[in-house]
């Protein structure tokens, strides 16, 4: 599939993070998307090393052409929380990845979703956010029109049976900017929400670690190191065998949704108490009669969805 009619169209919005590193290689290697840039937000660490990090792997996809452009420094309310404990100093410890020489375009990330969605054909364009909403959010806040052009909103984030990996209530990209991540899910915009629930069943396991780095090309051993890295501080935290693949659910659930499941429910995100700031509150067993504004999901075959990762990985 590669004629270009046939692609999906998306917009990978993203903290790179090691996890978003590998939804990002993912998506460069599947002929059944249409990446048309790459915007980058504070999140993991500061905008001006994800962005960066986003050339970074751009680069080790071969793909030097491909648009990256840099977004919001910061929350819109709150100041920015970072995880360098998580991701290490540069976001992307692990492997020894070169500087980046392919340029950072000088629009801002913003301006170039609401002109993409304006000028492509109304529905047509999937929104990927990987790290917090705040992008999302301002894109909306500037240009409200663009919600009905916007196929689908399919985001990492959230977290509700599983509680928060970052306060007891909230996970990471929700609890760095909880407003915005309200105004999102406000925008009544068909949105697939894939929190902690799902992606805390897709384990790096040693033997899918070692399935990767068998590949043996050099975007296979980056992202093995890469990986190894980044479960370290999961397995520690969890005693599990392997950490969470979170960001490449997203991308995988737009490759093979059949290997997920979920529900269409209510999702509020809490943004007045501060002890459980950016909590994801989802009516799972509709007891209130809140209408319905998320698909969220829940489980995920992990077995399918590494095999997926790792055939596609090896055609890079
Ligand atoms: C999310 O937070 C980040 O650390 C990861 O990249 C992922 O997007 C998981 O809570
Ligand atoms: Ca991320």
């Amino acid at each position: 599939m590669t004629d270009d009619s046939q692609r999906r169209p998306i917009i990978i919005d993203t903290d790179p993070g090691q996890d978003d590193a590998v939804a990002i290689l993912l998506a460069l290697a599947s002929p059944e998307l249409e990446v048309l840039g790459i915007t980058a937000v504070a999140g993991n660490v500061p905008l001006p090393l994800t962005e960066k990090n986003a050339r970074k792997v751009c680069e080790l996809a071969g793909r030097p052409d491909m648009p990256v452009y840099a977004g919001a420094s910061r929350p819109l309310m709150r100041p920015l929380v970072t995880a360098e404990y998580v991701h290490g100093k540069t976001g992307l410890d692990g492997p020894e990845l070169p500087e980046p020489t392919m340029p950072l375009q000088d629009k801002h990330a913003v301006d170039f979703i609401v002109e993409t969605l304006l000028e492509r054909e109304a529905g047509t364009v999937t929104l990927c956010p990987l790290g917090p909403l705040t992008n999302i959010a301002l894109a909306l806040i500037r240009a409200p029109e663009i919600a009905t052009r916007i196929r689908e909103i399919v985001l990492m984030g959230g977290g509700f049976f599983e509680g928060g990996n970052t306060t007891p209530a909230a996970e990471f990209n929700i609890y760095v900017d909880p407003h915005a991540a309200q105004t999102v899910l406000d925008a009544g915009i068909p949105l697939t929400m894939i929190p902690l629930d799902c992606t805390h069943k897709a384990l790096t396991t040693a033997k899918r670690l070692a399935a990767i780095r068998a590949i043996g090309t050099p975007v296979a051993e980056a992202v093995a190191a890469l990986l190894g890295f980044f479960e370290r501080f999961d397995e520690t935290k969890y005693g599990t065998d392997g950490g969470p693949l979170h960001d490449p659910c997203v991308i995988a659930y737009l490759l093979k949704p059949e290997l997920f499941s979920g529900r269409h429910v209510n999702v509020v995100v809490e943004t007045g108490s501060e002890l459980t700031m950016g909590m994801t509150v989802v009516d799972w067993w509709r007891v209130t009669d809140r209408s319905v504004n998320a698909t969220v999901i829940r489980d995920v075959n992990a077995e399918g969805f590494f095999d997926l990762v790792t055939e596609r990985l090896a055609t890079l």
